[in-house]
C-alpha cells in the first residue's frame, strides 16, 4: 500500500511527501521534472514522467501496490496560461482525465486534488465559502475549475476525491531543507525576500488604493508545512469512507501587501526595498477563506501563522547569501 503523489517534486508537493514520509508512509514520487526539482525528495522512490502515460502509471501501480493519489502536477503560471491555453488545457485537464483512466484501470479509487481558491476568481463577499460561484478569472483557474468538475463526475464511476482549494501557499519547511524556488515563482512572499536580499529590484505593490484599510490587496496566506498536513487529512478522511468534497484550505485570515512586507522587516532586521506601481490586471481586492468546511470534514486548521511563515522563507531565502 503506498500513496502516489505527483509533482511531488514541486513546492507543495515536496513539503507534502516530506510529511508523509515522517509519517512513515509510503510514497511514491511521479513528476515529469519540467519544473520540480529531483533534490529536494531525494529519499522516496522516483519516476520521471508524465501524467498521461497510462503505461507508466500502470507499472507504478502494480510495482508499489498504490492505493491513493495526491495530484499535484499541472502548469500554474497565471499569466502564461492566458497566452497557452492549449497547453494549459492539454496538461492539466487532458493530463489529469488520462490519469484517472489509468488509475481506476489499476484499482486505484481515491484521489486529493491540489485546486485552487483561484476557482472563485473575485469574489463577491469574504470570507469565501465552498458555496461561492466558481468564477475563473484566468484559463489556469478555469483548468482548475474544470479538473475539479471532472473528478466529481468521476465518482460516478468509483473515483472519490478531495478537491483542496489552497489560498496562498508561502513559506518553507522548518529545518530550511526544502521551499519555493524564487525563480519559477511570481507570488508576493518568495519576491519579499528577493528584493530584501538584493536579487532583484524594489518589489513592486500593485496598488494602495484599493478599498482595504492600508489600501493594498488582502490575501490569505497559509504555511507550506499546514497546506501539507490538510493532503494528509484529505487522505485519512478518504480511507475512512469520506464522500467526495471540495473545501477551502486557509487561515480565516485576510493580511494585506504592506503587513507582509512590516513581517519581513521584522523578521529579517532589513529593509524591503518597495514602490507602490498600478494594479495588476485582474487582482481581485480582498480573498480570504472561511475554513469551517475543512475543520469540521478532515478536522484541519492552520497552526502557524504569517510569522511563522515569513520566519521559515527567510531562513530558507537567506541560506542563499550563507554559502
Ligand atoms: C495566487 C496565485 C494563484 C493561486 C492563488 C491562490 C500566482 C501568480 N497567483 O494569486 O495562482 O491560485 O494565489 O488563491 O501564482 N503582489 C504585489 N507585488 C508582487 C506580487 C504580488 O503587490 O510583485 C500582491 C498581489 O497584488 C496580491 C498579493 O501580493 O495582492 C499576492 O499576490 P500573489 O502572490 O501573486 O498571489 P495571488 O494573486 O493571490
Amino acid at each position: 500500500m503506498a500513496v502516489l503523489v505527483t509533482g511531488g517534486a514541486g513546492y507543495i508537493g515536496s513539503h507534502t511527501v516530506a510529511l508523509l514520509t515522517q509519517q512513515q508512509r509510503d510514497v511514491v514520487v511521479l513528476d515529469s521534472l519540467e519544473l520540480g526539482t529531483k533534490s529536494r525528495i531525494d529519499t522516496v522512490p522516483f519516476f520521471q514522467g508524465n501524467i498521461s502515460d497510462e503505461r507508466l502509471i500502470e507499472k507504478i501501480c502494480k510495482k508499489h501496490d498504490i492505493t491513493e493519489v495526491i495530484h499535484f502536477a499541472a502548469y500554474k503560471a497565471v499569466g502564461e496560461s492566458m497566452e497557452q491555453p492549449l497547453r494549459y488545457y492539454n496538461n492539466n485537464v487532458g493530463g489529469t482525465i488520462d490519469l484517472v483512466r489509468a488509475l481506476l484501470a489499476n484499482g486505484v479509487e481515491r484521489m486529493v486534488f491540489s485546486s485552487s481558491a483561484a476557482v472563485y476568481g473575485n469574489p463577491a463577499s469574504v470570507p469565501v465559502t465552498e458555496d461561492s460561484p466558481l468564477l475563473p478569472e484566468s484559463v489556469y483557474a478555469e483548468t482548475k475549475a474544470v479538473m475539479e468538475r471532472f473528478l466529481a463526475s468521476c465518482d460516478a464511476i468509483g473515483m472519490r476525491s478531495v478537491s483542496l482549494r489552497y489560498f496562498n501557499a508561502a513559506g518553507a519547511s522548518a529545518d530550511s531543507s526544502i521551499g519555493e524556488d524564487w525563480s519559477m515563482s511570481q507570488n508576493l512572499v518568495p519576491l519579499v525576500m528577493k528584493a530584501i536580499l538584493g536579487f532583484s529590484g524594489p518589489l513592486n505593490v500593485f496598488g494602495n488604493d484599493y478599498p482595504t484599510p492600508d489600501g493594498t490587496c488582502i490575501r490569505d496566506y497559509i504555511h507550506v508545512e499546514d497546506l501539507a498536513d490538510a493532503h494528509v487529512k484529505a487522505l485519512d478522511y478518504l480511507e475512512q469512507g469520506g464522500a467526495s468534497l471540495a473545501c477551502n484550505v486557509g487561515t480565516g485570515r485576510g493580511t494585506s501587501v504592506l503587513e507582509v512586507i512590516d513581517i519581513a522587516e521584522q523578521v529579517s532586521g532589513r529593509k524591503v526595498p518597495h514602490v507602490v506601481t498600478s494594479r495588476r490586471a485582474g487582482d481581485p481586492t480582498s480573498v480570504y477563506a472561511d475554513p469551517t468546511l475543512v475543520r469540521a470534514l478532515l478536522g484541519w486548521k492552520a497552526t502557524r501563522d504569517l510569522r511563522d511563515i515569513i520566519t521559515s522563507a527567510w531562513n530558507w531565502h537567506s541560506k542563499i547569501e550563507n554559502v
